[in-house]
């Protein structure tokens, strides 16, 4: 890990700890968190205001970009659950709708996918780029990071 990579990492870990009530937060943190795997290193990209996202299904297309330039979809999976994914179709990269009756569809050439980006229907044979989460269940924001 670069010197400007370790920095970056640093800064997200700051800010999602910033969140937390106490350092005693770190524990619960893992069992909050997308992927449950506390150990991965990954890079802060934004924290997402998700009160809003009140039933399964619901979700947000935010301004924030990922890895692949397109806009981040969060989507509420479950109670105090999201999933982060790519709005680019994992066919031939056409930005994909928000979810409806729990499905994502691309209007290009109809694939679908799940509330948690995968495959449900092709010509698609892979599922949406998804991203690491943690939930802060007080502040009801959701972090949103690469992995490294
Ligand atoms: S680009 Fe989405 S189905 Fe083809």
């Amino acid at each position: 890990m670069g010197d400007s990579t370790r920095r970056e990492f640093v800064r997200g870990a700051a800010r999602l700890l910033a969140g937390s009530a106490a350092a005693a937060a770190v524990v619960p943190l893992a069992a909050a968190c997308e992927p449950p795997d506390p150990t991965r290193s990954w890079t802060f990209r934004a924290s997402i205001d998700v009160s809003a996202l009140t039933s399964d299904g619901a979700a947000i297309t935010t301004t924030t970009s990922g890895v692949d330039d397109a806009p981040i979809l969060i989507v509420r999976t479950g109670h105090e659950a999201f999933a982060a994914l790519s709005t680019r179709c994992a066919h031939e990269g056409c930005p994909v709708n928000p979810p409806v009756n729990g499905v994502i569809t691309c209007p290009c050439h109809g694939s679908q996918y799940a509330l948690d980006g995968k495959v449900l229907r092709g010509p698609t044979i892979y599922p949406l780029t998804r991203y690491l989460t943690y939930y802060d269940r007080k502040a009801s924001r959701l972090s949103v990071g690469i992995a490294e």
